[in-house]
């Protein structure tokens, strides 16, 4: 071969060399990252894994943790669904910066519900500052002052109840609640003069948040014309008691005034429509939660003697010392009744699924070491019903314990963080946590000093179909009234 065809070959030559080289390397990189994408949940393409989700994501997560462990995917349509299940894959999922996980796309279908300007109708610097301003109004400070107009309520609440009879136990604390609610965040003027227009219009906006509405938020149907108006009827509402506390100088203790007095960092104040919209996020985010868990609290503990015993004993002592009396310090001193609460609130939490939007490539090791990377683009998904049941991070999973939380035990923070994830936690864990512990203390502790109750109907069925899970039905409680003596 003459020297120039030579070269030319040899050029030739490397040129397939290195084609060759980099289908190869290719080929090992997709075969890698194939060989760590999670599992896929099995089904018919495009519609299996729909059909599997649309019998309830719990049914479908008990039937596939057990068969492809704690990190999985389904297509659901055209997405993806990640799922992570347990402290040791859950880190990324509560840790992750917003611009690596995102709430604002999985969490869209509110912004009809909450308004525009606010949560997740703005951007992430803006939802912070709206979050800073929940923050403060859940201050302690801000706390102690709720906690007084929470026991007022409760006390004036059950002094209506006779001397002895039934109720529907769930149906009276959702009502004691929605009043306590009303009185600490929308403010006295809803609570004393507009209440039952306020809870009309709250009911609406209620009934207007259905599982369609999560795909298709702004479906032309009924009950989403009907949100609509009790979203602007509501804001005409609070735009005038805003403008009459401000008129007056007045300035109450309820978040209603925190929210009218918070400023964004560039000095702007909060707009009447933004405040509007920051306390329907409020009750949305703390009703359903907090009357739920009270009712579930309340189930367990009258079926549950020896525990009933213990958070009696526990207001006997503190009656003793404290006399009548109960405040925010009093209420932090019931830790019986708060690990009863916190049980309660494990074996059943009322958000049974939480998500993100990934933007960014990741990866997770479970804690068998199995790696999986996990593509941008997914839905990211973890549940605080399934997770909080977990055998190897509770014993005895399923059984009412609440000393499992008990100095020695705590097996909330044996396994590590994110063990718990009925508040969830991280980044965006709940702000209203002490706030919901407050209140269903000042609730229970008042029923414990004041009647003796019988459970007359059967334990309450979980109602997997409500968008936040509570209870099934009624649960009918015979009631005594008694004064608790002091030990
Ligand atoms: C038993 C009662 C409650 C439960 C079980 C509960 C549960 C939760 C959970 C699971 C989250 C995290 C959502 C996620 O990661 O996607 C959350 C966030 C939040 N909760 Fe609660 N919540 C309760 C009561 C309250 C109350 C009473 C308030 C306010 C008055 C409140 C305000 C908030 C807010 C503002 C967030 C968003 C935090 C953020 O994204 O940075 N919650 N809650």
């Amino acid at each position: 071969m003459e020297p120039d065809n030579n070269k030319f070959f040899n050029v030739g030559l490397l040129l397939l060399a290195t084609l060759l080289l980099a289908k190869l390397i290719s080929a090992l990189l997709n075969s890698r990252s194939n060989k760590r994408a999670p599992p896929t949940v099995k089904g018919i393409p495009f519609i299996g894994g729909l059909l599997r989700f649309l019998k309830g994501p719990i049914v479908m997560l008990r039937k596939e943790y057990p068969k492809l462990g704690s990190v999985f995917t389904v297509n659901l349509l055209h997405k993806k669904i990640t799922f992570l299940i347990g402290p040791e894959v859950s880190a990324h999922f509560f840790k992750a910066s917003e611009s690596d996980l995102s709430q604002q796309e999985v969490y869209q279908f509110n912004v009809p519900t909450f308004g525009p300007g606010v949560v997740f109708d703005v951007d992430y610097s803006i939802r912070q500052e709206q979050f800073r301003f929940f923050t403060e109004a859940l201050r302690v400070t801000k706390l102690k002052g709720y906690v007084d107009q929470m026991v007022r309520e409760a006390e004036d609440f059950f002094s209506k109840w006779g001397d002895s009879g039934e109720v529907d136990l769930k149906y009276e604390l959702e009502h004691l609640i929605i009043l306590t609610a009303s009185r600490c965040l929308l403010g006295s003027e809803v609570r004393d003069k507009l209440f039952a227009d306020v809870s009309a219009l709250f009911h609406d906006l209620d009934n207007g948040m259905l599982p369609i509405s999560v795909m298709f938020p702004y479906l032309p149907i009924p009950a989403h014309r009907r949100r609509d108006q009790a979203r602007s009827k509501l804001a005409d509402i609070f735009a005038k008691i805003i403008a009459s506390r401000k008129c007056n100088g007045s300035s109450d203790n309820d978040m209603l005034q925190c929210f009218i007095d918070s400023k964004y960092k560039d000095g702007r104040s909060t707009t009447d429509s933004e405040v509007t919209g920051l306390l329907i996020a409020a009750l949305f985010a703390g009703q359903h939660t907090s009357s739920i868990t009270s009712t579930w609290t309340g189930a367990y503990l009258l079926c549950h003697k020896e525990y009933m015993s213990a958070v009696l004993e526990e207001q006997q002592r503190l009656m003793g010392k404290h006399g009548d009396k109960i405040d925010h310090d009093i209420l932090s001193e019931m830790d019986n009744l708060y690990r009863c609460i916190k049980e309660a609130l494990r074996l059943h939490p009322p958000l049974i699924m939480l998500m993100r939007s990934s933007h960014s490539d990741f990866s997770v090791t479970t804690r068998e070491g199995k790696e999986y990377d996990i593509p941008k683009g997914h839905i990211i998904a973890t549940s605080p019903a399934f997770a909080n049941r977990l055998p190897h991070v509770y014993k005895d999973p399923d059984r009412y314990d609440p000393d499992r939380f008990a100095p020695g035990r705590d097996e909330d923070k044996a396994a590590g963080p994110f063990s718990y994830i009925s508040f969830g936690g991280g980044r965006h864990g709940c702000l209203g946590e002490p706030f919901a512990y407050l209140q269903i203390k000042a609730i229970w502790s008042q029923l414990l000093r004041n009647f003796e109750l019988e459970l007359i109907s059967p334990f309450p069925e979980i109602d997997w179909n409500a968008m936040v899970v509570g209870v099934k039905g009624k649960v009918m409680v015979r009631y005594k009234r008694r004064k608790l003596s002091v030990s």
